[in-house]
């Protein structure tokens, strides 16, 4: 497994359509497992093959409600992942390791339900809520060549992000 690089929004194949993946062979699971390394050593909720440079459609996510130890074990791979249905609606905050230090208010469905291929080529459902369909959803733009600053109501301003540093800086200091 290796780390690969991160690409930033001023890459041009971060707007380009991402192309379904037909063969589930060890090539998709390097790249599936380097995209693992790459999400945790970022600290991320979300990465897109794109985003390492490789426009297939391919997915993780990390789901936050899955009860467990590690962050690896949080990790949903979601590959030719497609929304089936949405239910309500959620207004917040959204990043990208694409694009650091940048967030926006981003409207989303509460719901997101979807089918998607695992790694091995076998189809199977999964829905996310809150912040899990709030990831889904950003991700899946990704393999359509749209970044969250596009379609974000407004970014957050400067004295907003330093509100969202305190907040966080806070919040170390509470488990200190
Ligand atoms: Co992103």
């Amino acid at each position: 497994m290796a780390v690969r690089m991160i690409l930033k929004d001023n890459d041009i194949t971060l707007s380009k359509q991402s192309r379904a993946v037909t063969e589930f062979n060890t090539r998709l699971h390097t790249l599936l497992d380097d995209m693992r390394e790459t999400l945790i050593e970022a600290n991320g909720l979300g990465l897109a093959a794109p985003q390492v440079g490789v426009l297939r459609r391919a997915v993780l996510i990390v789901d936050l409600s899955i009860e467990a130890e590690t962050v690896e074990k949080q990790i949903i791979e979601l590959i030719n992942p497609e929304i089936i249905k949405t239910s309500g609606e959620q207004s917040g905050n959204e990043g990208c390791l694409s694009v650091p230090g940048v967030y926006g208010i981003v409207t989303r469905p509460e719901t997101v339900k979807i089918r998607a291929f695992n790694r091995f080529g076998k189809a199977f459902y999964y829905t996310g809520k809150e912040m899990t369909a709030r990831a889904i959803c950003h991700e899946i733009d990704h393999l359509n060549g749209v970044i969250f600053t596009s379609i974000a109501e407004r970014l957050l301003t400067e004295e907003e992000l330093l509100q969202l540093a305190a907040g966080n800086q806070q919040d170390t200091g509470d488990e200190e």
